[in-house]
């Protein structure tokens, strides 16, 4: 039997020649199981690594006996001694003598042995988990988390929590989710008008688009600060790379303008792209060989190289010289679509690129307005593969043309009092930007589907798990 003394090993610290000869107590699930000639051979797997540790059971081992039962997806606790694997494909291999069958999966455990598609395994998000893909993309989710707290906490950024609920639509887009108490099927069934002033904050309410206006609040304390913080949007488009909600990471710099505000975009993809790489160097290595051949190389070359700057304008010219045939014509004016990003992106320039100085008419109302009188201090950073990752823009802290634009906007500037705020006492010149982290995942991983590097996605008619 297992001896509860011995504490648990994380499988992945023994995974190494010099770990052998001890005596260790693994927990896991069994990923495979093969028999032969008297010998039994088990995967063993508890999610800290790629890597299985191998179990081998002699024909004459005691824990034979418990053995029976174990398929495919089981717990096991197993106890024994670590010695170095004389088969390939491992270092070490446990000779287990305690052997705890914590619960035989039953048979139709779904993740057998063969490939699975993505689609089916989006269908069981609650096991796909388990599965070498999935695991990996788990691990690289966890350590840039950390990666990008570190980023911001070694540069002394404030981290803040903006609020979920809110009744700001920082984006002005009209894509909230609301946020009621309100019993809509009695007062449907009644026939009675809404009346927000009865609802629970007695006002319309929603889930945040972006915890911007309120980073903003604190920037103009603390100097530099960030949120991190998962953000919603009823956008009704099924595209690979949106989801209804997804995290994003937002700095908020004072004191600062749009070419320091790309400064340190580039600085912090850079860098938690490096970190995250080298934490995870094996689950890279699978990127690399089953999503996506030449991934270690375009890593290598997005930390070597400069990222480019162009501006809107300029981006307009290229797209109308490119020759390409797009869906959505280009012309000045126009937002830029996805198939233009990634023509930009991948053809053009083949590394990411700032796209800045936007026209006015398609961002939000926030933004600084340029001297030109048609553009404002935009950026958005466009990556191969992906498009746009980062959408970020040095503020309009004057209150003149802020005050100005949301009136001709008809954002009502009576519930905006607390931003114009800002803008009256001690107001700077500040910029900011908003990081998809799943967007960013995607890029690092080669992933191709947001729904797949989000642990549960919600999408457009899907909010299952
Ligand atoms: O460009 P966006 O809309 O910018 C903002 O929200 C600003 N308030 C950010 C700021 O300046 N602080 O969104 C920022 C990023 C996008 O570049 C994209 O990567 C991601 O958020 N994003 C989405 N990711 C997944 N699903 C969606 N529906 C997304 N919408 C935006
Ligand atoms: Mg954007």
């Amino acid at each position: 039997m297992a001896d509860a003394a011995l504490p648990r090993s994380i499988i992945r610290t023994l995974l190494l020649p010099e770990a052998a000869g001890q005596r260790v107590r693994v927990e896991g699930w069994v990923r495979t199981r093969r028999d032969s000639k008297g010998v039994s051979f088990l995967e063993l797997n508890d999610g800290s690594c790629l890597d299985n540790l191998q179990v081998v059971v002699l024909g004459d081992n005691p824990v034979q006996e418990a053995l029976a039962p174990v398929s495919t997806g089981s717990s096991l606790i197993v106890e024994g001694l670590l010695r170095p694997s004389e088969g390939k494909g491992q270092t070490v291999e446990l000779h287990p003598n305690g052997l705890t069958l914590v619960q035989a999966a039953d048979g139709d455990f779904p993740l057998q042995k063969k490939r699975h598609s993505f689609e089916f395994l989006r269908s069981i998000a609650h096991l796909r988990v388990r599965s070498n893909t999935f695991g990996a993309i788990a691990r690289v989710r966890n350590a840039l988390s950390f990666a990008v707290h570190r980023f911001f906490q070694e540069r002394d950024f404030i981290y803040l929590q903006a609020p979920i609920i809110t009744a700001s639509d920082a984006e002005g887009a009209g894509e909230m989710f609301r946020v009621t108490t309100l019993d809509l099927e009695r007062l449907a069934g009644a026939g009675q008008a809404l009346d927000w002033s009865q609802d629970f904050f007695g006002r319309r309410a929603g889930l945040t688009v972006s915890g911007q206006l309120e980073a903003e609040v604190f920037a103009l304390a603390f100097h530099d600060v960030y949120t991190f913080g998962p953000t919603f949007r009823a956008e009704n488009s099924n595209t690979s790379r949106h989801a209804a909600e997804f995290w994003m990471i937002e700095p908020e710099i004072a004191f600062a303008d749009l070419a320091a505000n790309r400064r340190l975009a580039e600085d912090f993809i850079k860098a938690v792209i490096a970190e995250t790489r080298e934490r995870c160097a094996a689950d890279f290595a699978f990127f690399e060989q089953r999503i996506e051949p030449g991934l270690l190389e375009k890593l290598d070359h997005i930390l070597a190289s400069p990222f480019e700057t162009i501006s809107y304008s300029e981006a307009i010219a290229l797209l109308e010289q490119s020759g390409e045939t797009f869906e959505f014509p280009v012309r000045w004016g126009l937002d830029l679509q996805s198939e233009h990003e990634r023509y930009l992106a991948e053809k053009k320039i083949g590394r990411p690129l700032f796209v800045v100085d936007y026209p006015r008419e398609i961002k939000a109302f926030y933004m600084r307005a340029n001297d030109d009188g048609r553009t404002v201090a935009a950026m958005d950073l466009l990556v191969p593969g992906v498009g746009e990752i980062i959408g970020g823009s040095q503020r309009e802290e004057r209150m003149g043309p802020l005050r100005e634009r949301m009136v001709e906007l008809g954002i009502p500037v009576e519930d905006y009092g607390w931003y114009l705020d800002l803008r009256r006492y001690g107001s700077v010149p500040h910029a900011g930007f908003g990081v998809g982290f799943e967007r960013l995942l995607m890029y690092l991983t080669g992933m191709q589907n947001i729904r797949d590097v989000l642990p549960f996605p919600r999408t457009p008619g899907h909010v299952d798990f």
